[in-house]
């Protein structure tokens, strides 16, 4: 039977290489992965897949040329004023993960006001990563933790899964990653734990619907075994 990927979280890579490639500039690559990220998103509904996690932008990439950062910012900004009505209509719930608090204003009251008017939605739970970095994450949580007043007994990693920004998504079943890199990128660490890795050389901006169904295919050929043996997850008694 094939898996059920209910968590896609995907870092997308590569725009820089594709505007590279056709003598633009980055900022250009960057617009050409928010038309693919636009589209992978109505791919995974139709796919039935109920959470997606998208690493748009990292706690790393504040290093990259001022300009870069505010071109990306003005993107998003663009993306979601462009977008927030298609995603009220078609059943998307917008979530973000990362600590905004240094972002410009303008963009984290358009997100604020995003997630507040899709947060009856529930079809599908887009969760863009924005200033998100998997230790600084961790931290964050350990630091909610102690604040809430959790005895040591009591943290657990139920508990503090509770403390993480991704507290109301189950854990991926699949990371995706595109533009021939195979490396996590401090994403979503806790949460990786038992998910199947997808490492494609498709670069961001290419990456379309049947690349998806690429993926999916694969992970559909993988056994998950959580620490079992495979005799195990097959029902086969154990000598
Ligand atoms: C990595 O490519 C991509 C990013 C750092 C930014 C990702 C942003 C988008 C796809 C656009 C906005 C997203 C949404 C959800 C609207 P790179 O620049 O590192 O590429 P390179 O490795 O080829 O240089």
């Amino acid at each position: 039977m094939a898996n059920k990927i209910d968590h896609l979280a995907i870092i997308m890579d590569g725009n820089g290489r594709w505007a590279k490639g056709r003598g633009l500039p980055r900022l250009k690559g960057h617009e050409a992965g928010a038309q693919a990220a636009r589209k992978v998103v109505e791919a995974a509904k139709e796919r039935q897949i109920r959470f997606l996690t998208l690493y748009a932008f990292s706690s790393e990439n504040w290093r990259r040329p001022r300009d870069e950062v505010e071109g990306l910012f003005r993107l998003l900004e663009g993306f979601i004023d462009r977008e927030v009505e298609r995603l009220v209509e078609s059943g998307i719930r917008l979530h973000t993960i990362g600590d905004l608090s240094k972002f410009p204003s303008s963009l984290r009251q358009k997100i604020a006001m995003t997630t507040e008017k899709t947060q009856a939605n529930g079809e599908l739970h887009l969760s863009v990563a924005l200033n998100y970095g998997g230790r600084n994450e961790i931290l964050r949580g350990f630091r909610r933790a102690i604040r809430s007043g959790l005895s040591a007994e009591e943290l657990d990693e139920e508990a503090f899964s509770r403390c993480l920004d991704t507290s109301f998504m189950p854990d991926p079943d699949l990371l995706v990653r595109t533009g021939g890199e195979r490396r996590i990128s401090n994403f979503l660490l806790w949460q990786l734990a038992y998910t199947e890795i997808y490492f494609s050389d498709t670069l961001w901006p290419d990456f379309d619907e049947n690349a998806l169904d690429s993926a999916i295919s694969w992970f559909n050929t993988r056994q998950r075994r959580f620490g079992m043996t495979p005799e195990q997850i097959e029902g086969i008694p154990l000598p």
